[in-house]
């Protein structure tokens, strides 16, 4: 497995220079870059999904799958056996291949959220055991799958494993040592949850990215909110999950543990490719409600990190390594581990500026040190006058250097700004932005993509755009999650970036999200996640099961092809 980790990282050299040569936009043929024919709005909705009659599509990995195919059996409500086995709630993902065909690879998957009552059957835990049967549920994972006999499925491997909301993580960076991240009593860093979007590094390992870990946080006892908790929506309710009640890590009223909900708000790094590496918290990379992690690389190798804060008025990030990835990585020194995070004001006339979140700015004087600045990163974005963005989601670098990110909705906006021009905006806009000096420099030029509201009434109606990814040929695929028009379900779109044309090419399930979205290097199978299939509701639809309204429905990821085995998106 070595010989193939090498081939991979050249692989990886091979798909960070795509940024350098600007080759801009699609592949010169004749046919449309979005070929297909697409599902019409009337056939959205129902308990099964609907794709292309170009395309075919087949289940794998449902919730409590096995992670070997000897491992412990899906059973409901879920059990200790959980934690080896496929969790629940996917969400962003990354297959990375190991054969030289592509078609076996390592699938690193989050399992963003799933709740009490899908998970444990009862809606509050009522033992320790159900709080780790939860916590189980929750987290990331490396699953190997493989096209055996034509069908995708999982396999076999050595390289399988959960990192669960229990599992043991690390910090590094800036903020490793704070205080801030220590607890009076002596327990180690454990556990990642409501992991979200993800990214990928140029050294070819996974980040998962934590999003609303507030919502596992309660208090048994007293508790009041400063400023950063009460920003970072930390309270004494907390989301019903009742961890706290077995488990005092999550309890924010215990004197012990009152820097444990520090510890969570990060982007983690996961490498597939070694079964033992302990989880790390990249602390550089700020604390926020991170959706996701989109790359890329500038020409002089620097790493750069794109990164949205999902909440209503909150920002845009990005995180420039301090200087070449290999040549740190030479010194022993993580390129994620050193660097400047900036965050994004837009302003009028298409033009912005990267503000730096450093321990030098004076406008950041009243923290403490640079892992203050990163551990509030929310404050320390406010105090630099960062642009209140309508809930900031995917980002991705398309082939021509531009930045896309989804801002999916804010029903809550009343005064509209020049880079979220719609007061209210339930429905959501995708924004754009090119940044100076290849990647690297203070300022920026934007534009809105698309509006969703203009699509909103028509045949291409959509909604709350959320998962993105530019291919190398200048599509855009665009993946929804919030109300669609006449109970559409949520959606799979794919744009041609360079003409904005829009086609639907699949509808999810009745009450599920679609989110995560990867590929096999030659593009003719993608990798698209059903999340929380009609809420858990069996009478809704029993995905992946044909409809029975008896089933318990399970998120699952769906492998998507052409009928003629051509790209996918053409
Ligand atoms: Fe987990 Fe913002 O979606
Ligand atoms: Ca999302
Ligand atoms: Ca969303």
């Amino acid at each position: 497995m070595k010989i193939q980790r090498r081939t991979l990282l050249q692989g990886g050299l091979a798909a960070a220079t795509q940024f350098l040569v600007g080759c801009g936009n699609a592949a010169q043929t004749d046919a449309p870059l979005v070929g297909f024919t697409p599902v019409p709005f009337a056939k959205g909705v129902g308990p099964m999904p609907t794709i292309s009659d170009d395309y075919v599509y087949e289940a794998l990995i449902p919730w409590g799958t096995p992670l070997q195919p000897d491992g412990p059996a899906y059973q409901h409500p879920a059990t200790s056996d959980q934690a080896e086995q496929v969790g629940i709630g996917h969400d962003g993902m990354t297959f990375f291949p190991i054969s030289d065909d592509g078609k076996r690879g390592l699938l690193a998957i989050n399992h963003e959220y799933g709740r009490n009552t899908h998970v444990l059957g009862k809606a509050v835990p009522e033992s320790l055991a159900d709080v780790q049967a939860s916590q189980y549920a929750h987290g990331a994972g490396v699953v190997e799958i493989a096209e055996v006999d034509g069908k995708w499925q999982r396999v076999a491997s050595d390289f399988a494993r959960r990192i669960h909301g229990n599992a043991e993580t690390t910090f590094s960076g800036p903020a490793a040592s704070s205080p801030d991240l220590k607890n009076k009593a002596d327990n180690p860093y454990r556990g990642t949850f409501s992991n979200c979007s993800n990214g990928q590094t140029p050294w070819n390992t996974y980040l998962t990215c934590e999003e609303n870990f507030n919502l596992y946080f309660a208090a048994s006892g007293e508790f009041t909110p400063n400023e950063s908790q009460q920003r970072y929506g930390i309270n004494k309710m907390g989301a019903g999950y009742g961890w706290h009640l077995f488990d005092k890590r999550f309890d924010l009223s215990d004197p012990g543990f009152e820097n444990e909900v520090n510890r969570f708000g990060w982007v983690v790094e996961i490498d597939p490719f070694d079964p033992q590496q302990v989880p790390v918290k990249r602390t550089a990379l700020g604390r926020l409600k991170h959706e996701g992690a989109g790359h890329a690389v500038s020409t002089d190798g620097r790493v750069v990190v794109y990164m949205g804060d999902d909440q209503r008025f909150e920002h845009i990030y990005k995180f420039v390594s301090a200087d070449n990835w290999q040549a740190m990585q030479a010194r022993g020194v993580s390129p994620l581990d050193e660097g400047v995070l900036y965050v994004a004001r837009f302003d009028e006339g298409g033009t912005g500026e990267w503000l730096p979140l450093t321990a030098e700015n004076p406008k950041l004087k009243g923290f403490k040190d640079q892992a203050d600045i990163l551990i509030n990163t929310r404050l320390a974005a406010t105090a630099l006058g960062a642009t209140d963005m309508d809930r900031p989601e995917w980002t991705t670098v398309a082939p021509n250097g531009d930045v896309y990110c989804t801002l999916t909705n804010n029903h809550q906006r009343t005064v509209a700004n020049p880079a979220n021009p719609q007061a209210p905006n339930p429905n959501g806009h995708i924004i754009r932005w090119r940044d100076s000096d290849d990647f690297l420099g203070t300022t920026f030029t934007w534009e809105i993509f698309l509006i969703s509201d203009k699509y909103y009434a028509g045949e291409n109606s959509f909604g709350s755009p959320d998962g993105l990814w530019a291919d190398p040929d200048g599509r855009l695929f665009i993946m929804t999650d919030g109300d669609q028009r006449d109970g559409h379900s949520n959606q799979l779109l794919v744009a041609d970036i360079n003409t904005g044309e829009i086609k639907r090419l699949l509808s999810g399930v009745a009450g599920c999200e679609l989110t995560g979205i990867t590929s096999t290097p030659d593009r003719t199978t993608l990798f698209v996640n059903v999340q929380h299939p009609g809420n858990g509701d069996p009478s809704i639809t029993n995905f992946p099961a044909e409809f029975d309204q008896k089933t318990i429905p399970r998120d699952c990821t769906l492998a998507i092809r052409r009928r003629d085995g051509g790209v996918v998106g053409s």
